[in-house]
């Protein structure tokens, strides 16, 4: 069968690996299989991706003893409990170091079989099959792993890489709307934070991106994906650079953090985080409020929200900013902006200028 694929290579030295990226990947057992080394194989999902995807696949692994854990799905289940049925399944199977532990979902079942690989007798290797579009773009790419904490999101976790990312953009098919733009506002993020030709693409195809091109969508998760392995290939563990990737995010996660979990999806909340950045960039002399306005219309058409309709406290919404994983003694770092399509990391932003944004957009 003809097949379409990109591949990148995620360059870090002996933990590199390659990502793939086309249409109807999911019959290519060569591409999967060539990354497994034992016998034994656990697939990881959830009750949503699971009647749409595993038999697929399973098909995939006929040589392979291979058992599965299904999750319950949602982001308020992104905890150490559901990171513990995994461990349950994965000792009941008898499986020992040598197996391989396969994440077929979205960021959430991503995040979580990347933990459980991470830390099931001290490491054993695994691999992403992302099916949404923001874990296509971002969160299968990189060694992000981890879970939520009542106190604060993805506080528990560990980097720790794939052996392959296998992106079949074809699973997008069966992604709801909503779920389709939370991915894009994770594409636009890269445009903002360090791409402005990418920004400008994107400007320009957004319609028809949003009515699902599929070459644009290969497009556009092709260079968000390699956007992604530039910055962490100089910056695994986010000593600095890193750090871009999360422009929009202290805000984005603040509003997660407030309203909870799952009232706004992750990307959303990331939308309207970013325009609160860009905001505070334009009252900080940065850009101009014509840059925010066409940030905003760029959202905008990708179906995003661009403001907060429920009641946040004041407070509570700083506090809640202050638990973020850039923050050091408390002080809140940001990502702002120096241009379209250059962030850099600020530290030396006016309080009252944050304090003014926060009031806006609440
Ligand atoms: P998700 O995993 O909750 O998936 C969204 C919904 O889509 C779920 O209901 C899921 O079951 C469903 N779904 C998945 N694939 C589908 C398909 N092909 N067809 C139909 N439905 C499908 O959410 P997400 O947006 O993929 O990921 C968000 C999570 O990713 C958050 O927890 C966030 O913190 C995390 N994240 C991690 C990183 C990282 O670097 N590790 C980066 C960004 C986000
Ligand atoms: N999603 C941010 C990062 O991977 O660093």
């Amino acid at each position: 069968m003809q097949y379409f694929m990109k591949t990148l290579n995620l360059d870090l030295g002996n933990k590199s690996y390659p990502i793939h990226i086309g249409q109807d990947l999911l019959t290519q057992a060569d591409l999967l299989t060539q990354h497994i080394q034992g016998r034994q194989v656990m697939i990881v999902t959830n009750t949503t991706v699971a009647p749409l995807y595993l038999a697929k696949v399973k098909a995939l692994l006929a040589l392979f003893t291979v058992a599965e854990v299904i999750l319950p799905d949602g982001e308020q289940y992104k905890t150490l409990d559901t990171v513990n049925e995994i461990f349950t399944a994965l000792l009941t199977a008898r499986f020992d170091r040598s197996c391989t532990l396969i994440a077929l979902g979205g960021g959430v079942v991503g995040d979580m079989t990347g933990f459980a690989a991470a830390s099931y007798q001290r490491g054993v290797n695994f691999i992403q099959i992302p099916t949404t579009l923001l874990s296509q773009v971002d969160s299968s790419v990189g060694g992000k792993t981890g879970v939520n904490h009542p106190l604060g999101k993805n506080m528990i976790g560990a980097f720790y890489q794939p052996k392959c990312v296998l992106i079949d953009v074809d699973t997008l098919d069966t992604l709801d709307d909503r779920q389709y733009s939370a991915g894009m506002a994770e594409v636009i993020k890269y445009g903002l934070l360090g791409n402005v030709d990418f920004l400008l693409d994107l400007q320009q195809n957004i319609d028809a991106l949003m009515h699902r091109d599929k070459a644009l969508i290969i497009k556009a998760v092709y260079q968000s994906c390699t956007d992604k392995a530039n910055i962490v290939a100089q910056d695994e563990l986010e000593s600095g650079k890193r750090a871009l990737l999360n422009f929009g995010h202290t805000f984005g996660h603040a509003l997660e953090n407030t309203l909870g979990y799952g009232t706004y999806l992750h990307g959303e909340a990331v939308s309207v985080g970013m325009l609160m950045a860009a905001e505070l960039s334009a009252l900080e002399g940065l850009i101009n409020d014509e840059e925010v306005q066409q940030i905003k219309g760029l959202l905008q058409k990708a179906q995003l929200p661009v403001s907060i309709n429920s009641k946040i406290d004041h407070q509570d919404f700083m506090n809640a900013m202050r638990v973020d994983k850039k923050a050091i003694n408390g002080e809140i770092r940001l990502i702002l902006m120096k241009k379209l399509g250059q962030a850099f990391i600020g530290n030396d932003y006016q309080q009252h200028n944050l304090e003014q944004v926060i009031k806006d957009f609440l």
